[in-house]
């Protein structure tokens, strides 16, 4: 447990690598990075570090000299995942969701009625994404409220920023795993209750309708009235099969689209996290930008369970809110660096597709790189916006003051060195910063990962 007097004022010198809202990736060699209180107060040159010191009154005893190779980048920041799930990791991927749900997951998840399994499992969750470089996450529990709680006090205690839901199913689920709507609903504020009570200053509780199949629509509508009335964000997943958008146009045939059921419930605003979301028509797509949602893209699930190809492109256009997710255990990695890398792989399926097409509607590619037709060719996402999605962006989605280095935010950080001795990156003489920057976000690991600092503190140190 990260003692909470931790010294938190050091100044950086060396590489600093961080998004802004204008570089999706800057890599600034010789810069001074200063924290204080576990917050960023400044990015400089170099030369200004004397200056820097006496206006700030900081001694030199808060220099942390990074060596040519190293630098400091902000914590990852994974916007969907399933704290319970982890003990299914990479286990039962041969069914579809709605399957592997009632197959693997509820029976997973209802583990979590008792105390010591729980307290052992969520501490072993919050400490494998933290020591992958995972400083902010938003959790999705169990319907339990009293062990929900054990992983709001594990991320508190190894020191983790996170958001953490009870889950809430009062509809299609097994006996063994459902509440009522009742239950749901008073749980849900008991859940509120203790953690607002608490105080953490990391820990946010957020509102979990599972999604639309495990739940009414009497226990959405009230689940979005105390977000409104509490101003707690919420989560939940839309979109993510076909099968499970079918389930809920049964559910409701009046209404015309999934988006339009939450929509109805009040589930969409500012602060809803919404997870998948693959199969949105254009019409939905404009309902969720209206309400400034923020989606969660999680390729490596989505390729897992073969739920669909996301197209991100599509939704960075259209200007949405968007941050990257494990959803593990969907996904079979708590990796956020195998997030950012599988959001490319999709992303490049999806380029590759869109060119075959247009190769086969007869529109080769020009020399101007436009097509026939005068469009303009797919744009996969770019290693640098993947980036930017898993930091700056992801803390945009969760509501939080993090994500990246101006001054004023708070400091989650990550000291990367390429040239640990079981280092899997191959460095040469020649590769400029850029390239080892390139390298770790392709090839690197937690073994890369020597220090990961959150609101300052240092949480994790590797020892090799
Ligand atoms: N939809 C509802 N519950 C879940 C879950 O646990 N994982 C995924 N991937 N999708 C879901
Ligand atoms: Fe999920």
């Amino acid at each position: 447990m990260p003692a909470k007097d931790d010294h938190t004022d050091r100044v950086f010198c060396g590489t600093i690598v961080h998004s802004t809202k204008s570089d999706p990736l800057e890599i600034r060699e010789n810069a001074i990075l200063g924290v204080k209180r576990g917050k960023v107060l400044f990015l400089d040159g170099k030369d200004r570090l004397q200056q820097r010191l006496r206006e700030h009154e900081l001694d030199t005893e808060c220099l942390v000299n990074l060596t040519p190779r190293q630098f400091v980048m902000p914590g990852l920041v994974d916007c969907h995942i399933h704290s319970p799930q982890l003990a299914i990791t990479a286990l039962g991927t041969d069914k579809g969701l709605l399957d592997w749900l009632t197959t693997y997951t509820y029976p997973a998840e209802a583990r979590f009625a008792d105390h010591d399994f729980a307290h052992q499992a969520h501490h072993k969750t919050v400490r494998r994404t933290l020591r992958g470089g995972t400083t902010l996450a938003s959790y999705y529990s169990t319907i339990h409220t009293d062990t929900t709680l054990l992983l709001c006090q594990a991320a508190d205690e190894l020191g983790q920023r996170a958001l953490v839901g009870k889950v809430n199913m009062d509809l299609i689920a097994p006996e063994f795993y459902r509440e009522t709507t009742q239950q749901s609903v008073a749980e849900t504020e008991r859940f509120l209750d203790e953690v607002l009570s608490y105080k953490s200053g990391l820990v946010t509780p957020v509102i979990t309708p599972r999604f639309a199949p495990s739940c009414t629509l009497p226990l959405m509508t009230k689940l979005g009235e105390i977000a409104k009335e509490r101003n707690i964000p919420i989560q939940t997943h839309l979109s993510e099969t076909v099968e499970e958008i079918e389930t809920v146009m049964k559910l409701h045939p009046g209404h015309q689209s999934y988006t339009e059921v939450y929509d109805a419930a009040g589930l969409l605003g500012p602060k809803t996290i919404l997870g998948h979301c693959i199969h949105l028509s254009d019409k939905e797509i404009d309902t969720l930008k209206s309400r400034d949602c923020g989606l969660v893209h999680c390729a490596c699930s989505n390729n897992t369970l073969r739920s669909g190809v996301m197209d991100i492109r599509r939704l960075m256009d259209r200007g949405l809110k968007l941050g990257l997710g494990t959803d593990m255990a969907g996904g079979y990695t708590t990796s956020m660096l195998a997030s950012i890398r599988h959001s490319v792989d999709v992303s490049n399926m999806c380029a590759i597709h869109s060119h075959n097409k247009q190769r086969q509607n007869g529109e080769h590619q020009q020399a101007s790189n436009h097509t026939t037709d005068g469009s303009p060719p797919y744009r996969p996402l770019t290693m640098a916006e993947a980036f930017r999605l898993a930091t700056l962006d992801g803390s945009s989605v969760l509501g939080q003051n993090c994500g990246n280095f101006e001054p004023g935010r708070e400091f989650d950080g990550l000291l990367i060195d390429p040239e640990v001795k079981d280092s899997p990156l191959d460095l040469f003489d020649f590769d400029t910063p850029d390239d080892v920057v390139q390298k770790f976000l392709y090839t690197g690991d937690d073994r890369n990962i020597s220090k990961v600092y959150v609101q300052g503190r240092e949480v994790v140190s590797r020892t090799e």
